[in-house]
């Protein structure tokens, strides 16, 4: 079975061919992060009229590089929530005009599920079930339990911030580009990560608290400048040394990251019948994230670096689980193909 993925959920146009259990055969990827690191973040408008722009030239790639045709594109899937607005109409409306051009079975794929799924892409190995997945990325931060394909149960969630949006903004406070992810982590190499130590949000269960852990970066920043709290955050960066920018920039991050893995830990000794760890979203692309998780826990999954972020082979291949799962099509004339918004 031959699957097309579209991706256009933030600012990657993405689309790609994937076979069966999960062999992908192109992955095109056009990010819009030149534009954004510019304006220190994500303007929605503009990355709408970007996807507009190159969504048919990804599409029309993405069969070439797979050396497909349309006769051999068995259905089409596409993110159709969550995300921004704007940037999800365009992927959703161009996968449900192709379908019925085409006449192909359509699924409208929930985002963070596809980000799971990554981890099932060109490898030998998969994990096994029941797993617990630790879903980070720059608008979600959540631990969900799967008992089976295309079975979950959102166990812990944010109360506010994702944590890839906390990188960003404390990336933004220190003068470091958007993605905040990897300016972090290549900022902090010279760094201390025990010079600054910020107070855990204190969130009971398995949920997550992000904003308090930015705005402990920003009044650390404005005490060690000895600048009072009504300093203005964008002018901080302007004060900074390169290896206070260092410090703060290891510390947050390795704070961060054993935040997270406090939270996994607290779960599995909730579920100890779990039998494998899948790590999923953009942040799943740290290095820090990636060799304390295998440290800490055991039989632990991440998504190839090409898979991590927003791609369309991640789509196709959670339409694949949700196809051997039994799940219909969706009607690509029907008025609700945006507000399913149930991982489930
Ligand atoms: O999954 P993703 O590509 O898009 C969303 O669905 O949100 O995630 C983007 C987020 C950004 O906040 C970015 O700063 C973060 O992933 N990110 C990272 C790294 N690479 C990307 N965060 C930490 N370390 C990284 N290496
Ligand atoms: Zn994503």
């Amino acid at each position: 079975m031959l699957i097309l993925g579209i991706e256009t959920s933030c600012d990657e146009t993405a689309a790609s061919i994937v076979e069966d259990e999960a062999k992908v055969l192109s992955n095109v990827v056009v990010s819009q992060i030149d534009i954004f690191a510019e304006y220190g973040g994500v303007i929605p408008e503009v990355a709408a009229r970007n996807h507009l722009e190159v969504m048919m030239p990804v599409v029309k790639k993405a069969l070439a590089d797979a050396n497909k045709t349309w006769d051999d594109i068995d259905a089409i899937a596409v993110t159709h929530t969550p995300g921004l607005l704007g940037s999800l109409l365009i992927g959703t409306l161009t996968a449900r005009t192709l379908a019925i051009i085409h006449q192909k079975p359509l699924y409208a794929v929930h985002h963070l599920k596809s980000h799971i799924y990554a981890n099932w892409l060109n490898t030998k190995k998969t994990p096994e079930f029941p797993l617990l997945s630790l879903v980070v990325s720059g608008g979600h931060t959540q631990i969900l339990k799967m008992s089976a394909h295309n079975d979950f149960e959102i166990i812990g969630t944010t109360r506010d911030d994702a944590v890839g949006e906390c990188f960003d903004k404390v990336a933004k406070i220190l003068g470091l580009p958007y993605p905040g992810g990897p300016a972090i982590t290549s900022a902090g190499k010279n760094g201390d990560s025990n010079k600054y130590k910020f107070p855990k949000p204190n969130v009971e269960n398995l949920d997550f608290s992000f904003s308090g852990l930015k705005t402990a970066v920003l009044r650390t920043v404005q005490k060690e400048l000895n600048l009072p709290i009504s300093h203005p955050s964008h002018d901080l960066k302007n004060h900074l040394s390169s290896q206070q920018v260092a410090d703060f920039a290891a510390s947050f991050e390795k704070t961060a990251v054993d935040y997270l893995l406090s939270k996994l830990e607290k779960a599995y000794a909730e579920n100890p019948e779990t039998k494998s760890f899948v790590v999923a979203g953009g942040v799943s692309a740290n290095e820090l994230l990636r060799s304390e998780t295998e440290k800490r826990l055991p039989n632990v999954f991440f998504p190839e670096r090409k898979f991590s972020g927003d791609n369309g082979a991640m789509v196709a291949a959670a339409a694949y689980f949700e196809i051997k799962s039994g799940v219909e099509p969706t009607d690509p004339y029907a008025l609700n193909i945006m507000p399913r918004s149930s991982i489930a």
